[in-house]
């Protein structure tokens, strides 16, 4: 791992939409947490040697804000994930004022029930909050992260929650990164503020748990010619995306990019489906099984079953990090329009990329040194090969 967190003078905003979520409350206390040196950045791979001199804001240098629907506090939402054994347990405390200095930047989001404002009175409410986070901590830029509950599909013409966001951060200025699977900004009405915008932006849905496995585990069966007849999974898993997803048709949006990873790496779309059980027991821990039929040689009938036993936020949390300081500094690069190698993140990445893992990372590679060489207005640090930087 290279050296966590050097000090930075300019700092970088990460405006969180569902800020008072599970995943958005391990963001916060799990930067402070690294930042303060209380925990290895374990999971985090912009802390690999991959990224050294890449220019990436220091983990110290991102400030949080966001909106959410609920007012739930911060340092209590963390408390509750510390009961479930999400956050270890001192952490809460330990980082208590790094929270409620987040909680303070958290503002209503909505529509809220009975909500009368229409759609652009929202947007421009929405662009204000964050326009406004940026100018009162004189932010050099701020990256816009979608972490609330998963939305089903999108009927009529109407923008679903996540679209008025993701409007509102173009208005804003601001890069833009779905890390759900609703629909942000791949919305028709969008197109035209999107294309004039020349922002970068990188989506949809997080990659972190049975999805992860099968963008490994496809490409295995397919480079081995094994012929796979059946992939049918199953997930249990409780806490706030639980509850959404026991909605058929949010978890209709998710198991989309579940089966569409196969399909993408098997070359074609083999029998077997996707479930989704909510157990509000299991809290924030999730049990998927994949269950694999296969073929080999001379027909001989086979099977493989996975089971993956993770907790969600602290899967995702990482992740989210990753992202905003990896879109934060292509914004600073001048990049704009989707940054497909970021696949390695997501089910359903954005522009066009490999759908196996192996590929993806070697992308991501690419994009490191691509950072690292293009910073506008300053000559390419360590541009030279790898033996000179030896
Ligand atoms: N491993 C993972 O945890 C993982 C992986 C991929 C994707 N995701 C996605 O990340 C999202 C967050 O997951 P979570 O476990 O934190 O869920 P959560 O239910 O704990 O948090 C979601 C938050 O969104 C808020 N919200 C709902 N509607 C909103 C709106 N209109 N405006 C603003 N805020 C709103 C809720 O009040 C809640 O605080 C989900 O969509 C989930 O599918 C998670």
């Amino acid at each position: 791992m290279s050296a966590s967190v050097s000090p930075s003078v300019a700092r970088v905003g990460v405006w969180l939409i569902g800020a008072r979520g599970s995943v958005a409350t391990t963001v916060v206390a799990g930067c402070a947490a690294v930042t303060a040196g209380l925990h290895p950045p374990t999971g985090l791979v912009t802390e690999t040697p991959m990224f050294a001199d890449s220019g990436l804001p220091a983990l110290s240098s991102l400030v949080f804000g966001g909106h959410d629907t609920v007012d739930c506090p911060l340092p209590k939402r963390a408390e509750a994930l510390a009961a479930g054994g999400v956050l270890p347990p001192g952490l809460p405390t330990a980082v208590r004022a790094e929270l409620a200095t987040a909680d303070a930047e958290i503002r209503p989001g909505g529509p809220l029930p009975g909500d009368t404002r229409g759609d652009p009175d929202l947007i421009t409410a929405f662009a204000d909050d964050i326009q406004d986070f940026i100018r009162r901590y004189d932010l050099t830029r701020a990256v816009v992260v979608n972490v609330a509950s998963t939305e089903p599909p999108p009927t009529g013409t109407a923008l679903p929650p996540s679209s008025l966001y993701a409007a509102a951060a173009l208005r804003a200025g601001c890069p833009y990164v779905n890390f759900t699977p609703s629909t942000g900004l791949d919305h028709p009405a969008l197109a035209p503020l999107l294309a004039s915008a020349g922002l970068p932006f990188a989506g949809r849905d997080g990659k972190t748990g049975q999805t992860l496995l099968r963008s490994v585990l496809g490409p295995m069966f397919a480079q081995r010619a094994l012929a796979v007849r059946a992939w049918s999974g199953t997930n249990l898993l409780g806490g706030g995306d639980g509850a959404s997803l026991a909605d058929p048709a949010a978890a209709a949006a998710k198991n989309a990019g579940k089966e569409r990873v196969l399909a993408d790496t098997l070359g074609t779309a083999p029998e077997g489906e996707v479930h989704i059980d909510d157990v509000p027991a299991l809290g924030d821990w999730k049990t998927a099984w994949d269950h694999i039929a296969f073929d080999g040689f001379l027909g001989t009938r086979m099977v493989l079953q996975t089971t993956w036993q993770g907790c969600d936020s602290s899967l995702a949390a990482p992740l989210v990090l990753d992202l905003a300081r990896l879109t934060a500094r292509a914004h600073e690069a001048g990049l704009s329009g989707p940054l497909s190698e970021l696949g390695f993140y997501f089910k359903d990445p954005a522009g066009e990329g490999p759908a196996a893992l192996g590929e993806q990372y070697a992308a991501l590679a690419g994009f490191a040194q691509r950072l690292r060489v293009e910073r506008p207005g300053e000559p390419a640090p360590h541009s030279g090969s790898d033996e000179e930087r030896r």
